[in-house]
């Protein structure tokens, strides 16, 4: 066991979360979360997305988004970008990273971002060049390292096959999704592992949904390698509109709870993390798919 003594959270409900709501949320609902999410100590928030509005039409706001944030000092805004046309559109609203994201399923690639893995690198190539000469951070997004709604089980050479891929056109630091959630804690292990062949510890991060309720499981077994950088989302928001009956990733309250019961240290404040969650599933008309936040909403009432 080398569980790690403090672990930093991304929360991606902004983005992974609300991208597979049917209904259009408000601009500045999206903003009001962003705000709840860094007082509650969020030190980094995926935000949103540059893709096309076509195939995404609940990211069409992205922009008025990221214009409309009151930043917080030490806290990083990062935004999806798959290709040139979003990077451009995405650097005049001045994130502190961004992400490129590919998968380690061909089928799951062709169905996310119409390519191959193969063309999805080489796109990626000048995205990565340019934000690096801009001075913005990259982080890489391996979609599917566990299972594809597609393709079935996937091998982990797929995985360290991405990774090195990603490595090679400078993508900093890597997140190893288990899109669909159908990860157990030995597989997920075996991804890593894979991705570690080319990323340090410090530079790979899990990003699991919990269609299985396989989530807390898998994020104790990342941490038992060491793993110390999550993804998250609050109330447990979201799923992948090419994931179909795939739900949201684990939800940040419930890894929190999770972590600091184990004594580890996120920075967070559950209280107040839970009325972020608490506000957003509100504004969805709909109670926080997170059992601790639900549990804690119960013993405030009593
Ligand atoms: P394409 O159709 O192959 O792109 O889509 P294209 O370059 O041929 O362009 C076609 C049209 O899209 C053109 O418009 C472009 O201007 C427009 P038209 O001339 O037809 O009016 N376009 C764009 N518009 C705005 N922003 C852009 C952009 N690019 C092209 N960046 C593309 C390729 C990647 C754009 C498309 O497939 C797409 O947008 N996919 C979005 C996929 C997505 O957002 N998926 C969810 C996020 S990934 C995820 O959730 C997984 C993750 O959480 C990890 C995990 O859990 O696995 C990260
Ligand atoms: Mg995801």
């Amino acid at each position: 066991m080398k569980t790690p003594s403090r672990v930093k959270l991304i929360d991606v409900g902004p983005r992974d979360g609300l991208q597979n709501e049917k209904q259009q949320v408000p601009a500045a609902v999206k903003i009001e979360l962003v705000h709840r999410l860094q007082q509650a100590g969020l030190a980094e928030i995926e935000v949103t997305s540059f893709v096309s509005p076509k195939w995404v039409p609940q990211m069409a706001d992205n922009a008025e988004v990221m214009a409309g944030l009151q930043r917080q000092s030490g806290v990083r805004y990062s935004v999806l970008t798959p290709n040139m046309q979003g990077f451009e559109a995405a650097l005049k609203t001045r994130p502190d990273e961004i992400v490129v994201f590919g998968a380690a399923s061909e089928a799951f690639s062709q169905k996310n971002i119409n390519c191959s893995i193969a063309e999805s690198i080489e796109r990626f190539r000048p995205v990565v060049q340019a934000a690096r000469d801009a001075g913005v951070g990259v982080r890489g997004a391996i979609s599917c390292t566990v299972g594809c709604p597609y393709e079935g089980e996937i091998a982990p050479e797929r995985v360290e096959l991405v990774a090195r891929l990603m490595r090679e056109i400078g993508v900093q630091r890597v997140d190893i999704a288990d899109t669909i959630g159908v990860g157990t804690p030995l597989k997920v292990q075996r991804a890593f592992d894979a991705a570690l062949k080319h990323y340090d510890l410090d530079s790979v991060s899990g990003h699991f949904h919990d269609t299985y309720g396989m989530a807390l499981a898998n994020t104790l077994a990342a941490l038992e390698l060491g793993v110390w950088n999550f993804q998250s989302s609050v109330a447990g928001l979201g799923g992948c509109p090419y994931a179909k009956g795939a739900t949201g990733n684990v939800a940040t309250e419930d890894v929190v709870y999770l972590l600091h019961g184990m004594g580890i240290e996120t920075g967070i404040d559950l209280d107040l993390l839970i009325d972020a969650g608490k506000f957003i599933s509100d504004a969805l008309g709909r109670k926080p798919h997170s059992r601790a936040a639900n549990a804690l909403l119960t013993k405030r009432l009593g």
